[in-house]
């Protein structure tokens, strides 16, 4: 058994962008990566938690996985339209290991996630069951080891459907380890740094440590606290020699750091505290922990301040699956996707609705998001029929103590909620919930989407009814001081690639099943109308399915009326996009695998909206063109062109003619109708009179090529790296064919696997891990991780009547 230390399992776990080596597992220094060669078995076998039970036929595999995912979609399976109609079930993994006792050593075994109602068994003896399905835990596995061989065996049960009010994947499907430690201890998240003064030229930290001494008698040892800065340097240290009573201890140091390094939204430095107990002068144990000096305040008058400095959060709501991976998401399928969004501007992200997994805050950290941390959807009363609801009240204090332990020191935590939309529930409840919250954490604001109607989270959070003309301004008016928050607005509701130029309302003309009993003629009064861009559809024939990507597809405000209302209103220091990402499941429209509420698909290829955002959110110089110019049937027909950008004015061409420039205004967008002929439009965006950005959208021809683009040219083979390869069907000169819809086969060769085909098409219930994928809108992406071997990976991709296209990618020795 290979021990890793610290800082190199977390390169191990993480490598890829030099920045991310070291995130993710701070804590004890002896961890043992867990998620290799697994045998798993789908169905009930409840002899497999014996020690000796024989597993050699079942399948191989290594976590995280989803068995969810890797299914096939069948409306008859019982998730229906809330589930994507992906099956659930009861799995069995098991696993075998060797170890050598040795007397003063813990061993622990430690879980990210598992969907749902997991039990755990070591060599036959039952460790405990844990309901949550995205709470992390962890078993002390010492007192039933043997040695030489041990058997670990866990059965995941997310049998009775639905279970949750989207897709919520079935299994081990995050990643999962051993901990390592002696017998006097820092037990998982039993560190606490917060940093109760900070400025430009000083900040007081403060270090808090629970030190678990399990040798059965009193010690007396000596705490080494380092703390490191960025680089690595030591820049303080304390030491504190203290009684060690049996059982739980405590103890908390403060440090002064001078001309500290600040971490923000822009610049994410993040510092190490490291603990070493000492007894004499040998090291019997060490556990690292990262953090941020930051300071947060909010208030109805500035809003947000980061370091002192006032900051909107331009957030989107998350869920945890990640497309065509379902639920167990690689580090790189989960980073090319933040990267996205901060690319758009986006500043903040909401876990919605429950904790993700601990590389996401990580990410976070580096990136420079700021997280609303949100523990539950519903608590004790279902949402959906089998939910966590069912287990809430037996478990809803474990798994909040558990949640704000595992994220309180993240900097990019910034706050916390502990509920969304929960039907009925008693105030009094709330008061309870957030005091145990504050009892673990005193640093950050508390909040409950709509939950305001109680008066104990420190934010009113906002969702669909903020949304609606005129209640923010008067919740404010009669709650003054209490800052706001939109934790779920506005809606995006797009189609990638799909337009239509006439204004549609969820209520009125697509309805959700939510929504069946409103009434339009009283939602109406609520909305705020966007005119029609046309008196007459020019794109007839849209599927109901898919949704206009002009920002004229909304549920009661589109994105540029938001916006301005966000600007006006001081006190609403954040609002948050129901989503960044399509995600699988809550088909609004039924049957198909999601609804169209991501600014990016299900493949994570941005929308039209993508770039609105950027051009409100990103001061980067800008700009974008939409629709595309290719409608063979549509010569002479006015077609409204929009562009998006935060340029001062925008002048159009087709085919080199002047179609004028217009100046930037309220519109937050600028807008010319152009009869279509065939050609290039060509958008010019100027500043001060100085070209900053242009664009062009061209027609075009027949479908010629399959082109391939892959966001890397080598790989490691440690079974974790992943290639996204991005395909577009292209007319011969390389303009992607917008409606291109040709199969694709796909022949993978060489040491990598495909975890992932996706086109972004919401109503195609193709498998997502199979060689064959119809292109959606001219694209489609295949995601490939890399095996344990070295080699050349390549794949080559065919559809009839085009010309075979392949690449090749390095994978290497780690
Ligand atoms: C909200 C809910 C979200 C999602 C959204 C869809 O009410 O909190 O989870 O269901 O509606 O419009």
């Amino acid at each position: 058994m290979l021990f890793y230390r610290f800082f190199l399992c977390v390169t191990l776990l993480l490598a890829f962008d030099k920045s991310f080596s070291q995130l993710v597992v701070y804590g004890t220094s002896n961890v043992i990566d867990f998620d290799f060669d697994w045998r798993f078995h789908l169905g009930d076998l409840p002899r497999a938690s014996n020690a000796s039970y024989d597993d050699s036929q079942w399948r191989k595999l290594d976590l995280p996985h989803d068995w969810g995912a890797e299914s096939s979609f069948d409306l008859d399976n019982a998730s229906g339209w809330r589930g994507a109609y992906l099956p659930g079930g009861i799995g069995w993994y098991r696993k075998n290991f060797d170890w050598k006792k040795k007397p003063g050593q813990h061993l622990f075994i430690q879980f990210d996630g598992v969907y749902m109602n997991s039990e755990v068994w070591i060599n036959g003896h039952r460790l405990g069951k844990r309901p949550y399905g995205y709470i992390s835990f962890q078993y002390d596995l010492t007192p039933y080891l043997k040695d030489s061989n041990n058997s670990i065996a866990i059965r995941a049960d997310n049998s009775k459907l639905p279970s949750g009010r989207w897709y919520t994947g079935s299994g081990i499907y995050r990643h999962v380890r051993l901990a390592l430690t002696s017998d006097i201890f820092i037990p998982q998240w039993g560190t606490y740094v917060t940093t109760p003064r900070v400025s430009e030229e000083s900040a007081e930290i403060s270090v808090k440590a629970e030190i678990e001494n399990k040798t059965g008698v009193q010690k007396r040892l000596t705490i080494l606290t380092d703390i490191l800065a960025p680089d690595g340097k030591l820049v303080n240290q304390k030491s504190t020699q203290t009684t060690l009573d049996t059982g739980l201890n405590f103890v908390t140091q403060t440090a002064t750091i001078l001309r500290p390094l600040l971490w923000s939204t822009e610049t994410t430095r993040q510092y190490t505290v490291r603990h070493r107990i000492k007894n004499g002068a040998r090291i019997i144990d060490e556990y690292s922990t990262r953090f941020g000096i930051r300071s947060i305040a909010v208030n109805a008058k500035d809003g947000f301040l980061l370091n002192g400095k006032k900051l909107k959060l331009n957030g989107v709501c998350n869920h945890h699956d990640a497309g065509p991976v379902g639920a167990a998401v690689p580090e790189e399928v989960l980073l090319r996707r933040l990267k996205l969004l901060k690319a758009m501007g986006c500043n903040a992200i909401r876990t919605a609705h429950n904790p993700a997994a601990p590389e996401f805050y990580a990410m976070c950290d580096s990136l420079g998001f700021l997280v609303l941390d949100e523990a539950f959807d519903g608590w004790d009363k279902p949402k959906a029929e089998f939910d966590y609801g069912l287990y809430f009240n037996e478990w809803w204090k474990a798994d909040l103590t558990s949640f704000i332990k595992r994220d309180r020191n993240h900097p990019s935590v910034v706050i916390w909620s502990i509920g969304n939309e929960v039907p009925e529930f008693e105030h009094a409840f709330q008061k309870e919930m957030v005091d145990l919250l504050k009892g673990l954490d005193t640093t950050r604001p508390i909040t409950q989407a709509k939950g305001f109607s109680a008066p104990y989270t420190d934010l009113a959070g906002f969702n669909g009814d903020g949304e609606m003309k005129g209640t923010l301004e008067k919740y404010h008016a009669q709650y003054p001081d209490k800052p706001l928050l939109g934790t779920e607005i506005t809606h995006t509701l797009q189609t990638r690639g799909v337009y239509a130029t006439k204004t549609a309302y969820r209520t009125r003309d697509f309805k959700a099943p939510w929504e069946a009993n409103a009434k339009w003629e009283n939602v109406q009064k609520t909305v705020t109308m966007i005119p029609d861009l046309t008196a007459e559809e020019v794109f007839k024939d849209n599927p109901k399915f898919y949704q206009s990507s002009y920002d004229n597809a909304i549920v009661r405000i589109g994105v540029r009326d938001q916006f301005k209302k966000a600007q006006e209103l001081a006190y609403l220091f954040g609002t948050f996009r129901w989503t960044g990402f399509d995600y699988l499941g809550e088909a609004a429209i039924q049957p198909a695998r999601t609804a169209n509420f991501g600014i990016m698909d299900l493949a994570g290829f941005p929308k039209d909206h993508y770039y609105l955002y950027k051009s409100l959110w990103n001061p980067a110089p800008m700009v974008h063109l939409l629709p595309h110019w290719t409608h063979p049937s549509k010569e002479g027909v006015s077609i409204p062109m929009v562009a998006y950008s935060n340029a001062e004015s925008v002048e159009l061409f087709l085919n080199g003619k002047s179609l004028g420039e217009q100046k930037s205004s309220d519109e937050l967008q600028f807008l010319w109708m152009v009869p279509y002929q065939k050609g290039t439009l060509k958008a010019i965006a100027r500043k001060s009179g100085k070209v900053v950005s242009e664009t062009t959208v061209t027609t075009a021809g027949a479908a010629a090529k399959i082109e391939m683009l892959a966001d890397k040219q080598k790989v490691s083979a440690n079974k974790r790296d992943v290639i996204h390869v991005e395909i577009n069907i292209t007319d011969k000169n390389g303009t992607m064919v917008p409606d291109a819809g040709n199969l694709l086969t796909f022949t993978l060769s060489g040491p990598g696997k495909i975890i992932g085909v996706e086109n972004g098409d919401i109503i195609d219930f193709s498998p997502m891990k199979s060689t064959q994928r119809k292109a959606f809108k001219g694209k489609c992406l295949v995601m490939i991780q890399a095996t344990g071997d070295p080699g050349v990976i390549k794949l080559i991709a065919s559809a009839e009547g085009l010309p075979l296209s392949g690449i090749s990618i390095n994978s290497q020795k780690p």
